[in-house]
């Protein structure tokens, strides 16, 4: 099927491939989470490329204000890339193709959503059952675009039908530019561990790049995986909401230095920072919001967590929330923080 060709010459666009081999820790997607101003902040804090939460290729069609909002970004989080979710294939092919006029780097196609309302449709990760509509899929989008097309999967639909490994050759036979891998299957949705061996194991057989993704909270651990996996990037999620640092740390300890002796945590300056992202694009209602929310995952695993979460939850103003968060986070710069992997954290998303 071929799709009229909308213009897609942008003379910013970035190769969000060679940005990975420069940059191999990249923010995984969160619906909710890494919307505009937080992918702006992160691209600041060190990761090397950003993508936007899932987009409903259907809610393209109509383009709502929710959804362009959605796919909004600037030239400072490039390379960024803009995720696509749904099981019509010409739904799927015109939003790629929105994606490019708007000037995005890259479209990402979504294949690991476990959430019941995306699947039943048949969209997310109930492509992983169904690989010929996946291919078919792959093909309608790919030649409708010329910007690079990724995917993003899990391990499979459940431990009995984990495919992968076969999902990354249709990928690479289709010109997919790289597979992330969630190491979880579908029914697993958050519990249990992502499984790196396993992620391992399709990258030893991949012809095209493998991000590796699942339960990476530390920057020494962002780099073990990278190299024991022998993946070319990682995505980190979670992870990133709990230490906003780890991308800017992972990157110095991958190039050989050390950041605790170099790199200093400066939590004021890093929540002002946060803070301008936001209010450059949000009312002050949803700016206190999204403020309380990310200084209280900030000071996870930090002396004083709880009692300072119940406090800024409390706060009435913006500036309230501000002071009360520069005075916690002034205390804990040259803290170590406490591992806290076993604590359940965020265990719903949509990939
Ligand atoms: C709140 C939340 C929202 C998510 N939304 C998306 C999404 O929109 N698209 C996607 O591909 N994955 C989404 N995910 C999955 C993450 O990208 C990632 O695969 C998963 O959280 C495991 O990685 P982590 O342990 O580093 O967080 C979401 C995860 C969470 C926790």
């Amino acid at each position: 099927m071929a799709y009229a060709r909308l213009n897609s010459s942008h003379p910013f666009r970035v190769d969000p491939v060679q940005a990975l081999r420069q940059n191999p820790f990249v923010l995984a997607p969160m619906a909710g989470i890494t919307d505009h101003p937080f992918r702006s902040f992160m691209r600041k804090m060190g990761t090397g490329i950003v993508v936007t939460e899932l987009v409903s290729a259907t809610g393209i069609e109509y383009k709502s204000e929710r959804t362009m909002s959605l796919m909004s970004f600037d030239e400072g989080q490039r390379p960024v890339g803009i995720q696509l979710f749904g099981e019509e294939i010409s739904h799927v092919a015109r939003g790629a193709q929105m994606v490019e006029e708007m000037g995005a780097d890259f479209v990402d196609l979504n294949f690991g959503c476990p959430v019941p309302k995306v699947v039943k449709k048949g969209a997310g990760s109930a492509m992983l059952k169904d690989l010929p509509a996946m291919t078919e899929l792959l093909k309608a989008v790919v030649s409708a675009v010329k910007i690079p097309v990724t995917i993003k999967i899990r391990t499979g639909w459940d431990s009995g039908t984990r495919n992968a490994d076969e999902v990354v050759k249709i990928a690479y036979n289709e010109g997919i530019s790289w597979v992330a891998i969630h190491g979880r299957t579908r029914a697993q949705a958050y519990s249990g561990l992502s499984d790196w061996d396993y992620i391992a194991e399709v990258k030893s057989k991949a012809k095209l790049p493998i991000l590796g993704n699942g339960d990476i909270l530390f920057a020494r651990q962002a780099v073990e995986r990278l190299t024991q996996s022998g993946c070319d990037g990682v995505m980190i999620g979670r992870g990133a909401l709990k230490n906003p640092y780890i991308f800017r740390d992972a990157l110095a300890i991958y190039r050989g230095e050390e950041p605790d002796k170099t790199l200093k945590r400066d939590f004021g300056t890093l929540f002002m920072a946060l803070k301008e992202a936001i209010v450059a694009r949000c009312e002050d209602r949803i700016t206190q919001i999204q403020l309380k929310k990310f200084a209280a995952w900030f000071a996870t695993g930090y002396p004083g967590a709880a009692q300072f979460r119940k406090q800024i939850f409390q706060a009435k103003t913006t500036d309230e929330v501000t002071d009360l968060a520069l005075n916690y986070f002034k205390t804990l710069n040259d803290i170590v923080q406490e591992d806290t992997s076993s604590e359940a954290f965020l265990m719903g998303g949509h990939g």
